[in-house]
């Protein structure tokens, strides 16, 4: 997406490896426009805080990549387990 000119947004929670991600999306991609964000999906109220100055300050969202997760064997819920907040939020 970045290649073909798009404006990125990588919504990250690890404030180092989500700018190494974006270092090396930028490096390969040469052109287009990433913007890292810090944010912890699994805490509702700052996706909430997150998803509002998002659509406040974008005209549109046209691609959500739900990447975030984790593969797991057993059943775990912490704080909130809803990652798809995110996208009903902003779109
Ligand atoms: N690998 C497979 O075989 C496979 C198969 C089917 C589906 N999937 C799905 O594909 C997705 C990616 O899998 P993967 O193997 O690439 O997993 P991964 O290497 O563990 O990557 C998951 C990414 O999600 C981020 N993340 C997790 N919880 C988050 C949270 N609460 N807020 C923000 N970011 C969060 C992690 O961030 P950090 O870097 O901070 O940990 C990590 O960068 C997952 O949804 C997984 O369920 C994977």
């Amino acid at each position: 997406m970045a290649q073909r000119g798009g404006k990125v947004h990588m919504v990250c929670r690890n404030p180092q490896s989500g700018q190494e991600a974006k270092d090396e999306i930028q490096a390969a991609a040469q052109t287009g426009d990433v913007r890292l964000h810090h944010l912890d999906l699994s805490v509702p109220r700052d996706v909430l805080r997150f998803a509002r100055e998002f659509v406040l300050s974008e005209p549109s969202l046209d691609c959500l990549v739900n990447n975030a997760g984790c593969m797991i064997n057993t059943r775990e819920v912490k704080v909130w387990g809803g990652f798809f907040f995110l996208q009903k939020l902003c779109c």
